[in-house]
């Protein structure tokens, strides 16, 4: 993984000062900032000349569907999350300094959605129609040096439907431009592969490709440890007179800190590029020395350890901040989800950020990195299949270049229930698909999460390209998974499908209802409030509960482990409704980041931490009957108390996953004990909420940077006078903003909310408003206040360093 300037630790750049500040060394800079942007196509803008004076001014990543508004009427379907879509150009002005003119120079696009088309100073550079990939492109010949330069970049995501999710539109990802000297390391040309870990010492092998423009150069290759410490290097001569050389050198690592899921150690790598003494090139990577292996008996195992694979699947909108990216939006899921147990996490359906993965990496995640949704046969009209006979070797080929050297990355996806499973045409396109992968990269297993469970009628499966069995659903094939697929190792590539809205309940809980109920049936009727049950007990019909489907993978020690759709909610398929719904009720996490329940039974199975959690909440009419649910761990039982008064102890019974009681509604306050040996582990108590009458300001961080990207993320929620949570309370928030910060996005998690993210204000959703402030690049006191009608003002403080 490439390093990017601002992620180096300052101890790293002290220890590496001399070796990278030598002239001639690479340069990565941000090329986010002062482009202007039109929303409407207009051809003449790709031209040098063009005035664009009118245009808007703004910084990347940016993603122009969510600052529109949801309409049934927008060209984007209703599972598209219905933002506007269409059209858009963006333009950036810069200069180079004549001194630099020896130099090459690159333009790294990060992620573009979709149907990129690039001009440098009106010199057409070419088009990417896949919405996800990184790409670049070599700008030196076009240059003008000591004078001015014009980026042109058209992107059309006007051909609508072309996603089954929210996609986004724009420039969504960072922009980068790259200088290297006469001779350079070309875009993905290294690979650094952990070859061998036994006794004490791990091999660590080089394969690094060179692009060669002067004699007698060398390559040099380095390894330190996180704090800094040279581990070891070689230096080895490049071959002259070879265009494109590749350079293959082995560094031993003695008594190596393994990466792990609890120990994600990273080292870090220096390439450098010399010819004499002088680095015309070098990169800087991250390097986690680890080794794994599927075993068709026993499962996953990591540097020798059975793991069991507990994962999410994750689409990549960051909720209100749409598919602009942003670090901490990702950090701040990552860590939700690993504070859950979570381990491992599936980019459905297409390969992530570079940042994702290097938190991935750095917080001890492992990854499943999916190439595909859909091969040559469609799923949407104008989706990529209209583009992938021309561009999936291109892509592919790019995806894993771009991040095989990533330690979280243990499994490629060559897609997801590809059409092409149920003919012939599966078997030839995956065999060419995992070829692609293998000739690039040889150290990881290729899957590709299928829907059709029978082997003999699943073309890709027979096409016995895979290494692994990916099995989305189907959880009833699972227990007798070695039977019916002899000697072969399983994944569950995606379970579940479970439903639910924060804070909605409803009865009866016992029973498991599915919506929509079967293929015949496409909306549910569900409910007025448009919402699902928070009691896991709705999933969509080819799905289960999450309880249900846990269980199994739980039991058998050959099924390596799951990945549940989806950690988080997501914009876009809203099953089980029609509009207004615009997004999915499948997350464990609401789209704001607000766990629902079923978040606490993961947590009490998937971590060691004691975890006690009740649902629902205790605003009830008189005279009815309750469900209460507990979630529990590291305990025995649970003892429930109503006002004080004894309503049982229960304790689950063989593979239970919560207990439960029915409990005669009075308003008041419902208390849970949990006990081990008579001991109190943890005690959790619900109250009957009055009226609204003040807001609470929770900040994630109090302190953030001052980088005009940092975000803090408040949590606003609607109490009654003694400080309980109001569960219906929907109030309208009222955000102001004072000192170096700016409202990067509101929201409360409902899935029919046809508010804007971009605002200041929003209403509550059952007793919870969400507000996202960004820094701006100037340090100083960030003062958010929130008001609603009836209640006094409330302000928080955050700095910004
Ligand atoms: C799966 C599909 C996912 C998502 C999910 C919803 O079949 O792979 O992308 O659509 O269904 O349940």
């Amino acid at each position: 993984m490439q390093l990017k300037w601002f992620s180096i630790t300052l101890v790293w750049i002290l220890s590496l000062t001399t070796a990278l500040a030598q002239p001639g060394a690479r340069t990565i800079k941000s090329f986010d900032n002062d482009w202007l942007f039109y929303l409407g196509d207009d051809s003449l803008a790709r031209n040098v000349n063009y005035n664009a004076g009118s245009w808007r001014s703004l910084n990347l990543p940016h993603d122009w569907s969510i600052e529109g508004a949801f309409d049934e009427k927008n060209a984007t379907t209703q599972a598209e999350g219905g933002l506007p879509a269409g059209i858009g150009w963006y333009r950036k002005i810069f200069t180079l300094p004549a001194a630099l003119k020896d130099k090459n120079f690159f333009i790294n696009f990060d992620g573009v959605y979709r149907n990129s088309e690039v001009w440098i100073n009106g010199h057409y550079l070419g088009k990417r129609p896949n919405g996800y990939i990184s790409f670049q492109y070599n700008l030196t010949p076009y240059l003008q040096f000591g004078g001015s330069n014009v980026i042109a970049v058209k992107v059309d995501n006007s051909g609508q439907p072309n996603s089954r999710w929210y996609s986004g539109s724009g420039i969504y990802r960072h922009v980068w431009m790259t200088s290297t000297g006469k001779s350079y390391i070309p875009e993905g040309g290294a690979f650094i592969k952990t070859a061998d870990v036994s006794g004490n010492r791990a091999i660590i092998n080089f394969q690094t490709q060179v692009m060669v423009n002067e004699d007698n150069l060398r390559l040099k290759a380095s390894i330190y440890t996180a704090s800094g410490e040279l581990v070891n290097s070689i230096i080895t001569s490049v071959g002259n007179g070879d265009t494109l050389a590749t350079v293959s050198q082995n560094i031993i690592v003695g008594h190596p800190n393994l990466w792990s899921i609890d120990h994600p150690y990273l080292y870090k790598v220096v390439l450098q590029l010399l010819s004499g003494k002088q680095v015309v090139d070098n990169e800087q990577h991250t390097l986690g020395i680890r080794y794994f292996n599927f075993d068709v008996q026993r499962g996953f195992f990591l540097n020798g350890e059975s793991v069991k694979i507990k994962g999410v699947c994750l689409h990549h909108d960051e909720g209100a901040l749409g598919a602009a990216v942003n670090t901490r939006a990702m950090e701040r899921q990552l860590q939700i989800l690993k504070d859950m147990g979570c381990n491992a996490i599936r980019t459905s359906h297409n390969p992530p950020a570079p940042e994702f993965l290097d938190l991935c990496d750095r917080m001890g995640f492992i990854v499943m990195d999916e190439a595909f949704d859909m091969w040559e046969k469609k799923k949407n009209k104008h989706d990529y299949h209209e583009d992938f006979k021309k561009w999936h070797k291109r892509d592919l080929e790019d995806q894993v270049k771009r991040d095989r050297n990533h330690p979280s990355v243990f499994l490629w996806s060559i897609g997801n229930e590809i059409r092409e499973q149920f003919d012939s045409t599966g078997i030839t396109i995956a065999r060419e698909l995992v070829s692609i992968v293998k000739k690039l990269d040889n150290t990881r297993p290729v899957t590709s999460a299928l829907s059709e469970s029978d082997p003999k009628k699943n073309f890709i499966y027979q096409s016995g390209a895979l290494d692994l069995v990916g099995l989305n659903y189907h959880q009833e094939v699972y227990a007798n998974f070695p039977k019916n697929y002899p000697n072969q190792k399983f994944i569950a590539t995606e379970t579940m499908s479970a439903l639910e809205t924060r804070g909605f309940y409803d009865t009866p809980t016992d029973t498991t209802r599915h919506w929509p109920h079967s293929s015949k049936e496409k909306f549910a009727k569900g409910n007025p409030e448009v919402a699902v049950t928070a009691y896991d007990n709705v999933a969509a019909y080819w799905g289960t509960t999450h309880e249900e489907t846990w269980k199994i993978i739980k039991k058998y020690d050959f099924l390596s482990g799951l990945f549940v759709w989806t950690g988080f909610d997501y914009i876009g398929e809203p099953v089980p409704y029609a509009w207004p719904a615009r997004s999915s009720y499948y997350g464990i996490v609401d789209l704001a980041g607000f766990p629902k329940d079923v978040y606490y039974m993961y947590q009490s199975e998937w971590t060691d931490k004691p975890v006690l959690h009740l649902l629902p909440h205790w605003n009830h009419n008189p005279g009815e009957t309750i469900d209460v649910w507990a979630y529990y761990s590291q305990a025995d039982e649970v003892e429930l108390f109503l006002n004080g008064q004894s309503l049982g102890t229960r304790a689950k019974q063989n593979d239970d996953l919560h207990v439960s009681w029915k409990v005669p509604y009075q308003p008041g306050t419902l208390k849970a004990i949990s006990r081990k040996s008579g001991r109190i582990i943890k005690t959790e108590e619900i109250y009957t909420a009055g009226p609204p009458a003040q807001i609470k300001l929770d900040v994630d961080r109090a302190s953030i940077k001052a980088d005009g990207r940092d975000l803090s993320y408040i949590t606003v929620s609607v109490l009654d006078k003694n400080g309980h949570v109001v569960s219906n309370a929907d109030n309208l928030i009222q955000f102001n903003i004072t000192g170096p910060g700016v409202m990067a996005g509101v929201d409360n998690g409902s899935p029919t909310s046809m508010e804007p993210f971009k605002a200041s204000q929003h209403k509550a959703f059952h007793g919870l408003c969400l507000a996202i402030v960004q820094a701006k690049q100037n340090a100083g006191i960030i003062t958010l206040t929130a008001q609603a009608e009836g209640m006094p003002k409330t302000k928080v403080i955050i700095r910004a360093r």
